[in-house]
Order: structure tokens, then sequence, then C-alpha cells
């Protein structure tokens, strides 16, 4: 018999916008947790998707409160580790940087470049540790979101923001090769690696972004609609995925610290 989200534990999340909280139907709780980071984004909601108690974070608050780089990235992740998590799934809206991903696309990206600065973006300013990140996504969790139409491996670049890229900047992204560029996915990534949970990110295309576009470039405004236009796909795609994932443990990939002496207990 299916457990009830109010009794057990979590140990897959999604951490997204807030067009996730109806993911949930009756039964799902809150839970507010504190960390040595301060507070997560926001209460975290724990209920069930596919038979399996699911916790969700919204990444920027419940009312869109913490811009990209003011989200508390260290205190989210140590928040649902804290709670039995290892497994976890980024939703992002993305611009592109090719004409070949047009808005509405999702894409499953296996890569990442880091352009943020000035974000707190380990949780080992003491000791010698330093993580595996060549290959940034769990492939297990990467492999639970594949299906037909959603495209599989592309590089994003994520950039400090607020503000959107310079047409200079956008072109300069595309001619690396690199396909989509965000605000928010790092360093979401490399902290889930830290605490050995398992990270995938999937994308929705939102834009085309400055380099691409013959126009006025990005506008917030059509970002946040293109983002609601898709959401339901978009999140019927996460609830497949969350169906698909096997076992509850982190995998063997994500599991970077064997033989490693810690500074402190993971959470
Ligand atoms: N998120 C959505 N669209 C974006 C863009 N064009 N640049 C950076 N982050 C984004």
């Amino acid at each position: 018999m299916p457990s009830d989200a109010s009794t057990s534990t979590p140990t897959l999340a999604v951490i997204g916008g807030s067009g996730f909280y109806d993911f949930f139907g009756a039964g799902a709780r809150e839970v507010v947790v504190e960390t040595p980071y301060g507070p997560p984004s926001a209460p975290i909601t724990i209920g069930r998707v596919a038979e399996r108690a699911v916790a969700f974070l919204p990444r920027h608050g419940r009312s869109h409160e913490y811009a990209p780089h003011t989200v508390p990235y260290r205190a989210n992740l140590w928040a649902l580790r804290s709670l039995g998590v290892r497994r976890i799934f980024g939703p992002c809206a993305v611009g592109s940087l090719t004409p070949d991903l047009g808005p509405g696309s999702i894409v499953v990206p296996d890569q990442l470049v880091d352009r943020t600065s000035g974000r707190p973006q380990t949780f080992f300013d003491k000791g010698a540790v330093h993580v595996s990140f060549a290959d940034p996504y769990c492939a297990e969790l990467r492999s639970a979101l594949a299906q037909p139409g959603v495209g599989d491996g592309a590089t994003m670049v994520v950039v400090e923001g607020p503000r959107f890229s310079t047409r200079a900047e956008s072109r300069w992204f595309a001619a690396q090769g690199w396909e989509l560029v965000n605000m928010t996915g790092h360093p979401e990534a490399v902290l889930a690696r830290e605490l050995e949970m398992c990270y995938a990110a999937v994308a929705l295309v939102t834009d085309l972004d400055a380099g691409v576009e013959v126009g006025g470039g990005v506008h917030a405004t059509d970002v946040f609609a293109e983002f609601e236009r898709n959401i339901g796909p978009f999140k019927q795609l996460l609830a497949d995925a969350i169906a698909r994932v096997e076992g509850d443990d982190t995998c063997a990939q994500c599991r970077v610290h064997d033989g490693v002496v810690l500074p402190f207990e993971l959470p």
C-alpha cells in the first residue's frame, strides 16, 4: 500500500518555480527548517507524486522574493538533505543561444559553465575537500527525464544577473558552442554534489537570448509569460520522471566523498 506523504520521509525533491505548488493533492504538509546558513527560500512542502513522498522548495521564495543572485542556495540544499532528500530535480527557465531551440523547447543539460560572481558556492571553506564535477548532473536522473521531444544534452551558461546579457555577451556565449543561458543553475548543482545528493537540471526555453534575437532583446515579462504558457507540460514531464526514478539513495556517480575525511558530518 502506498505510504502517506504526511508520515513518510521524502528522498526526492523538486526545486522549482512556485507554479509547482499544485503538484500535490490533499495531504501535503509544510515543514519549516532552519540551517547553519539561515532559513531556506521558503517552508518545504512535502506531498505525494507518483506514489512517493516528494519535497518541493520554491527556489525564489513563496512570493518570488529572492532574485537569482540572492537565493539562499546553501540553506536550500542543506535543508533538503536534512529532511532525508538524496535526489533532486531542478527545473528552470532558460534563454536559448541558438535558433534551433525556440521558446517552449525542453532540454536536459549535460554541462554547465559558471559565469556568476560572488555567490557562496561551497560548504567546504575549511579542509581539503574538492568534489569531482566533470559531469555536473546525475546520469540516472537525466535518463529519468528523457522522453521523445525532450532535448538530451546542452551546455548551460549561468550568468550572475539579475540583468539579462548584452548582445555581445550573448553572441560570445553562442560562439563557444553553449546552447542555453540561465541565472540559477550555479551554485545549485555543485552544492547538491557537495552534499552527495543526485541532481539534474531540466530547462524550459522561455526566450531567444539577445545575441540570437533580431528584435529588442529579452524582456522579463515575455520570459514569465512563456514559462506560464508551458508550465502544464513541464510539470507532467517532472511527474513522469519522478515515477521513473529507481531507488531512494544517492547513486555511485554522486557519492563523491568515499574515502575523504570531511570537516563536518553531512546533515
Ligand atoms: N532565464 C530565462 N531566460 C534567460 C535569459 N535569456 N538569460 C538569462 N537567464 C534567463
